[in-house]
């Protein structure tokens, strides 16, 4: 679009026109995608590119124009997946508003899902007078998942999880709680609570799930026993958290109005890699039409074993909304800025090799 026409002048070298693939957009160069996303302030907006194509600094220019423009940074909310990348991504928002304007008072608000949940939780107690809820630790929900599991090892106990005869010799080993606080945690991710994990199981013939989902009710019920009896507040699984923060908002519709007025505009790095649960979150506190721009790498979701949803991305657009309930707008990055054009050219080999997407 920006190509001048060759008729402009005809001694000049002819320019061709290459169609672009087609987008929600019209064809924009680098510079023009990265103002258009740093200047949109109304509405979901999507973004989709692979890895390098340059989203994460889109997001940074993002956030920096909100400040320059007067955003106060404690209404801007990005979040991330992961604590490394959490802590990455607020090192580069930091470097580039410094540049702009010195030492700032306040930061946005760079956090995990993990960890705005978290303090979405902390803050209900203390507006509550309540003491601030705790983390259980692996060690400590691996504590409680062998000490329930030691109960059924017993030869002459009765087993009343009913775990299949084969599994048997398995559960008093390290490598099975582990195993069982991974699958607890899964379920959670999902929203899948024991009678739907049961139903799961018997669907798709483990009969290994029905025995977990037994197990996961009598684990619910311990914990919540343990928080009265140990130290009055709450302690939360961390596989709980975000869906703990989700039943907060979902309950408390006074919070929920705060939090949505507090938070102006809200940036999602890393899209692909969140789970039912953390989109289920973003669409209380960022659903119904507020600005939001999410980046998303189309199809590689290094978390996809621990329950990250790949579908994550392409539901985007139907999932959030405009105010008037149209699709989001999406946008696609096609140039590469990281790779070599040599690495390119082998990894594209190599994913031809490759089944799905
Ligand atoms: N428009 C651009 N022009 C030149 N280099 C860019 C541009 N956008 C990003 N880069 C560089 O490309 C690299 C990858 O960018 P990044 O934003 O981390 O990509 P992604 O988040 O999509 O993986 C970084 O080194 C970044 O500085
Ligand atoms: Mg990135």
């Amino acid at each position: 679009m920006s190509t001048p026409a060759p008729s402009a002048s005809a001694r000049r070298p002819a320019y061709r026109l290459v169609r672009r693939p087609a987008t929600a957009l019209p064809a924009l160069r680098a510079d023009e995608l990265q103002r258009y996303v740093s200047e949109h302030v109304d509405g979901p907006l999507l973004v989709v590119g692979g890895p390098g194509t340059g989203k994460t600094t889109m997001l940074v220019e993002a956030v920096a124009a909100r400040i320059a423009e007067g955003v106060d940074p404690e209404r801007i909310l990005i979040l991330t997946f992961g604590r490394r990348g959490a802590m990455a991504l607020r090192d580069r928002i930091e470097a580039r508003i410094a540049g702009d304007r010195g030492r700032i008072m306040h930061e946005p608000l760079v956090r995990t899902f993990h960890a705005y949940s978290y303090a979405l939780l902390r803050r209900a107690a203390a507006e509550r007078g309540e003491p601030s809820p705790r983390l259980l630790t692996g060690p400590e929900q691996d504590l409680i998942i062998r000490e329930l599991l030691a109960v059924v090892a017993d030869p002459e106990a009765p087993d009343a999880i009913g775990w299949p005869e084969g599994l048997r010799p398995a559960l008093p080993t390290r490598a099975f709680a582990q195993q069982l606080r991974d699958l607890m945690q899964r379920a959670a991710e999902r929203g899948i609570g024991p009678v739907e994990l049961a139903r799961l199981g018997e669907r798709l013939g483990r009969d290994d799930w029905p025995a977990a989902a037994r197990f996961l009710r009598e684990y619910v019920a311990v914990l919540a026993l343990r928080d009265v009896t140990t130290r009055g507040s709450t302690a939360y699984d961390p596989a709980e958290l975000v869906r703990a923060a989700s039943g907060l908002l979902a309950d408390d519709p006074e919070l929920l109005a705060a939090e949505r007025h507090r938070l102006a505009y809200v940036y999602v790095d890393e899209l692909a890699d969140t789970d039912p649960a953390q989109i289920d979150l973003l669409a209380q506190v960022a659903g119904g039409g507020k600005p939001l721009v999410a980046f998303g790498d189309p199809d590689a979701s290094i978390y996809g074993f621990r329950g990250a949803d790949p579908g994550a991305v392409s539901a985007f657009p139907a999932k959030f909304r405009t105010a008037s309930g149209a699709l989001a707008e999406a946008i696609t990055l096609h140039t590469n800025y990281r790779a070599g054009a040599s690495l390119l050219t082998a990894t594209s080999r190599v994913a031809r090799h490759m089944r799905g997407p």
